[in-house]
């Protein structure tokens, strides 16, 4: 494979998008989702237009262990993984107290352990080339807490924490690291997390337009990717001066299905 890519959560949504983007540029793919079926026909569509190789992974990431799975799979087929999109995530809506252990357990497991995995075993070796690129798929809700859905807005705030770190701790290595944050974006993502019928999503963005924004700020080895203006004019202006209270007020107003 040349060039290769490792895109988790490339079935749907983002992911897709940063998958077909990548493939537009003649480079290789390796795609982990759970929906083998979905990846079996992206490879097949990819194979069509742009000719490149592609190799599909099914994996649930909620599962311990996962990320060795995949890397230990690469390895025997000598891969090398030059691009990893730490794509793959969900949210869950509701009060924390009355949401299911278990779903923020493995929401955790996915967002936080799976991303951290991936990139402690693919790093090491994008370090002895002295090439490398991630882009870790976190979200404005990374900057604030979210009330309605605390751990969702938690894991986030991990990643863009995670993703600025180790940017400074590879910044030598001809590595670059970013941390993509797109505002609400018009996927399965909404449905997944239980917030139909929110009217956060009434001017969500698109995929396309935010992988597309994701992968030119990863290519120019941006640290943050803040997609709409709007959201970057309000978290870096208005919120560091807004009243605690009073935005976690707001938020939770803003979330809050009826
Ligand atoms: N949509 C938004 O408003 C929004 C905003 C900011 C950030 N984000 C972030 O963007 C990323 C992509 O989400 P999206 O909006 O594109 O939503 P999406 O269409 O629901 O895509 C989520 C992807 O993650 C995969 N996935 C989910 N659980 C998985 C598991 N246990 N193991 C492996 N793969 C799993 C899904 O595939 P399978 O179901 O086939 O496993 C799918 O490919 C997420 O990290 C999300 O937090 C989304």
């Amino acid at each position: 494979m040349k060039n290769a890519a490792l895109i988790t959560g490339a079935s749907s949504g983002i992911g897709k998008e940063l998958a077909l983007i990548h493939a537009s540029k003649k480079r290789d793919l390796v795609i982990v989702a759970r929906r083998a079926e979905e990846l079996e026909a992206m490879k097949e569509e990819i194979i069509k237009k742009y000719g490149v190789e592609v190799l599909v992974l099914p994996c649930d990431l909620m599962q311990i262990g996962a990320a060795k799975k995949i890397f230990d799979a690469l390895k025997e087929q000598n891969i090398e993984i030059h691009y990893l999109f730490n794509n793959a995530g969900l949210g869950g809506y509701g009060k924390f107290y009355e949401r299911d252990r278990n779903k923020e357990v493995d929401m955790i497991q996915l967002n936080i352990v799976a991303l951290t995995e991936l990139t402690h075993l693919f790093l090491p070796e994008m370090i002895a080339r002295n090439r490398g690129k991630i882009l870790n798929t976190a979200s404005t809700a990374g900057f604030i807490p979210g009330p309605m859905q605390s751990v969702y807005f938690a894991t986030k705030a991990y990643v863009v924490s995670f993703s600025q770190g180790i940017a400074q701790e590879v910044s030598t290595n001809g590595i670059s690291v970013t941390a993509l944050c797109p505002g609400p974006v018009r996927t399965e993502f909404e449905k997944e997390a239980g917030m139909e019928g929110s009217g956060l999503f009434k001017k969500a963005a698109t995929a396309i337009s935010t992988a597309q924004k994701g992968y030119s700020g990863m290519e120019k080895g941006k640290l943050i990717v803040i997609t709409e203006y709007s959201l970057r004019f309000a978290l870096n202006w208005l919120l560091p001066f807004a009243p605690r209270k009073m935005v976690m007020r707001a938020i939770e107003k803003m979330q809050t299905i009826k």
